[in-house]
């Protein structure tokens, strides 16, 4: 095996096969492969790449993800190869940057980034002999996990914080037919809970992303963002912020990519969270200080409200080796923000819509130049929120698009139009 799991601090080494979340003293684990041991200079990694184009993308990077996992074992949806567009000039104008693209996750089987985690998790879960998995989520991991079990034919348990996921996103797990159980509770108590009960219950494996393996499959994000700019590395990615697990990947996937020298220098990563929720951004300008947890608050970009980052030690730990920095969107600056992609025929979410809104506020402060070249990670399509959409378009919003009822006929469409 080229992979083992270590311990993020006591750099403690336990087998990758055992079914472990966490060090023996609690720390966090992290997926680490001896990746020298394929012998290829910069240059045969890059043709190797180019030579697996028509693979599904996980197959394609499965060398730097999860190198040891047998391709029998591997239950695809055909996730990945999401488009990478060039901003409008409406965006561009908007958010302040000249040199701006969105790679959009929400462009997946079932609308979120999950399923690049999902496809790493489910397979493997299948090459351990895991026959339940199971997670608790704001509803996109949830969504991905559903489905990835129902394809490779394994039972899928998912906790929800009922009432506080889009009706869109609860249908999905639903609709996969996976045991869906939506708790009195919020994100961080679900998580809480699944801890205990995958703790207790050995036969349910957990897929939340304290399970390494599943933080490899994500790292495809950034590393086919990457590819896809030919290796050409922009000056800034950035990125929502929930439980701190997606930043954590892409950075650890691009730092793997700098040190076998496929790229030759670094970007700097930019985390956003929603005001709502924003414990990694009060330690940010707190000097990176601990971790404080907090009760978050509801908001539009329900999928990161998370008052306690399960992932938070790995993401502090990746965005100060990025010279990272972190930022705090309000409601209405993400709403806005979200609107300004939509209006250009890109749809995202409000998750999506916070890095949105950051960037903007970063360009606004100068942290980001404009002349810098930015790479924007859209996790979720706007589809799944479409309530947060009609809402805001229906109300005095700044950038609102208001329907209109109208009686049915010719006259009242006429007068509608000014025709
Ligand atoms: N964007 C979307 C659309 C999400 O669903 C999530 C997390 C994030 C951003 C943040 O990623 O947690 O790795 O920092 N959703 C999780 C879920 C919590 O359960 O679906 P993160």
């Amino acid at each position: 095996m080229r992979t083992v799991l270590r311990g993020i601090e006591s750099k403690t080494v336990y087998p990758a096969k055992e079914q472990r979340y966490r060090g023996e003293n609690g720390e966090l684990l992290e997926v680490v492969s001896d990746l020298t041991s394929f012998n290829r200079s910069p240059a045969a990694w890059k043709e190797h790449f180019d030579e697996q184009k028509e693979k599904p993308a996980f197959i394609r990077y499965k060398d730097v993800l999860l190198p040891d996992l047998p391709e029998k074992c591997i239950t695809s949806l055909s996730e990945g190869d999401t488009p990478l567009y060039p901003a409008t000039k409406a965006m561009r104008d908007y958010f302040g940057v000249e040199k701006l693209e969105l790679k959009h996750e929400g462009m997946n089987p079932t609308l979120s980034f999950k399923d690049r985690g999902m496809v790493a998790g489910v397979s493997w879960a299948r090459f351990i002999g895991a026959d339940v998995v199971a997670c608790a989520s704001t509803g996109d991991t949830s969504a991905a996990m559903a489905a990835y079990a129902a394809c490779a034919g394994i039972k899928a348990v998912v906790l929800l914080p009922e009432g506080n996921i889009s009706f869109e996103q609860y249908s999905q797990p639903i609709a996969a037919g996976a045991i869906t159980l939506g708790l009195d509770t919020d994100f961080d108590g679900c998580m809480e809970l699944i801890q205990k009960i995958t703790a207790k219950h050995r036969g349910i494996y957990l897929l939340n992303s304290m399970n390494s393996f599943r933080i490899e499959g994500q790292k495809a994000i950034g590393i086919e963002a990457l590819h896809q700019r030919n290796w050409q590395v922009p000056d800034w990615f950035i990125i929502p912020v929930g439980n701190a697990g997606n930043v954590s990947a892409l950075a650890k996937g691009i730092r793997e990519l700098y040190e076998l020298g496929i790229i030759n220098r670094l970007p700097r990563i930019a985390g956003v969270q929603t005001k709502a929720a924003s414990p990694l951004y009060n330690s940010y300008k707190n000097g990176w200080a601990g971790l404080v947890p907090i009760t978050a608050k509801k908001t539009k970009a329900s999928a990161i409200q998370i008052g306690n980052p399960v992932s938070f030690k790995k993401a502090v730990r990746e965005l100060k080796a990025f010279n990272g920095v972190v930022e705090a969107a309000s409601e209405e600056e993400i709403m806005d923000a979200k609107a300004v992609v939509d209006a250009s025929g890109i749809s995202i979410c409000p998750n999506s819509a916070t890095a949105m809104a950051g960037l903007r506020k970063l360009a606004k402060a100068g942290i980001i130049r404009k002349t810098d070249s930015v790479v924007a990670i859209l996790t979720a399509h706007g589809a799944k929120f479409s309530q947060a959409t009609v809402e805001y378009h229906r109300a005095a919003n700044r950038f609102a698009n208001k329907p209109k009822a109208l009686r049915a006929d010719v006259a009242a469409i006429e007068k509608a139009l000014g025709l």
